[in-house]
């Protein structure tokens, strides 16, 4: 039996995100000392309606996946692309599969859509350093729930 909480944070409106489509946040999240510190993630919607989150860190450069144009597909949508040197990561799992990172992996985040809003799970977030563009103004940006 555990009475361990998971912290959870409202990124942003399911419905905000179009499918095939992917979206950065720029958010501060807590370490273990209790600091803040820059925490970038993209969170893509898939045209099966699937979420993903990655931390927005390519793995060859550990700069932002869309650097450059600001996307961060190829041009299919198919998968996920770095903007520097092109390395190609599979959306569902992030693995590179092809480029200068090949066989290395971006960091995933656990999301999780609550009542209709995308969630991030497990990470501390500084809430003072998020904005969220979509925020109605009403006191929802942290709510927490007791897994069994
Ligand atoms: S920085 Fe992404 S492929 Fe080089």
């Amino acid at each position: 039996m555990s009475s361990e909480k998971v912290e959870v944070f409202v990124i942003c409106a399911a419905d905000s995100l179009e499918q095939s489509n992917a979206k950065a946040f720029r958010l501060s999240r807590i370490n273990e000392a209790g600091e803040s510190r820059p925490f970038s993630i993209v969170v893509i919607r898939t045209h099966a309606n699937d979420y993903f989150g990655y931390v927005n860190s390519c793995p060859h450069e550990r700069i932002w996946l869309n650097f450059g144009e600001g996307s961060f597909f190829t041009k299919d949508r198919a998968f996920l692309k770095c903007g520097r040197h092109g390395s190609i990561f599979e959306i569902d799992t992030g693995l590179c599969i092809e480029g200068p990172c090949k066989g290395k992996s971006l960091e995933p985040i656990a999301l999780a859509v609550v009542d209709g809003d995308v969630c991030i799970c497990g990470v501390k977030l500084e809430e003072s350093g998020f904005v969220d563009p979509f925020d109605d103004g009403d006191d929802t940006m942290e709510i927490m729930i007791h897994p069994e």
